[in-house]
């Protein structure tokens, strides 16, 4: 069973002017998969508090799995993407090429989330947009990946035997 630690970055969610729905979706996608969610906040578009709180979560409660949703766009506020960066020790440019080439057969726009996704330590971290059909359309094509490298980084299992 992993971890998972969830982080909506939304300045009116913060602000209590907007319900999070999108948080919502990932936990009822993640928990429905066996996940056990260890953490959930809701944060202001803003670098350090983003990057502050996905280091905690890696680093102090061991979260195997981090997801973000929000921020990823044009906006400029939208910060999500960089503040992952700073927090990363290694890239994993695939997933997040894999969500935008499959959301594009939703929505042209999915090209325009800059989304990125990248290992710190034993902790995955992964952004997805921010509005919940966009998460669902993602994590439902990369979750069996997803777990699948998680198996490999902790050391559960080296074989790659394509199902
Ligand atoms: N991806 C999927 N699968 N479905 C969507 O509806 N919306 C797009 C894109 N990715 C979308 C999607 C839109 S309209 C935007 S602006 C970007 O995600 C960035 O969203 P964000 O700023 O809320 O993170």
């Amino acid at each position: 069973m992993f971890s998972v630690g969830i982080i909506t970055a939304s300045d009116k969610g913060a602000q209590g002017q907007r319900v999070d729905e999108s948080g919502k979706v990932i936990q009822d996608i993640l928990s429905e998969k066996g996940y056990i969610v260890i953490r959930y906040v809701v944060l202001p578009d803003d670098y350090e508090q983003l990057s502050r709180e996905m280091i905690y979560m890696a680093d102090t409660l061991k979260a195997n799995l981090i997801l973000t949703t929000g921020g990823t766009g044009f906006s400029e506020r939208d910060i999500t993407p960089e503040a992952t960066k700073s927090v990363i020790e290694r890239e994993v440019p695939g997933v997040a090429e894999a969500i935008r080439a499959y959301s594009l057969a939703f929505t042209p726009r999915a090209m325009l989330s800059r989304g990125v996704c990248g290992i710190r330590g034993k902790t995955v971290i992964l952004n997805l947009p921010g509005s919940p059909k966009a998460v669902k359309e993602s994590l439902e094509y990369v979750m069996d990946s997803i777990q699948h490298g998680l198996e490999i980084l902790l050391g559960k299992t080296a074989e790659c035997a394509r199902q």
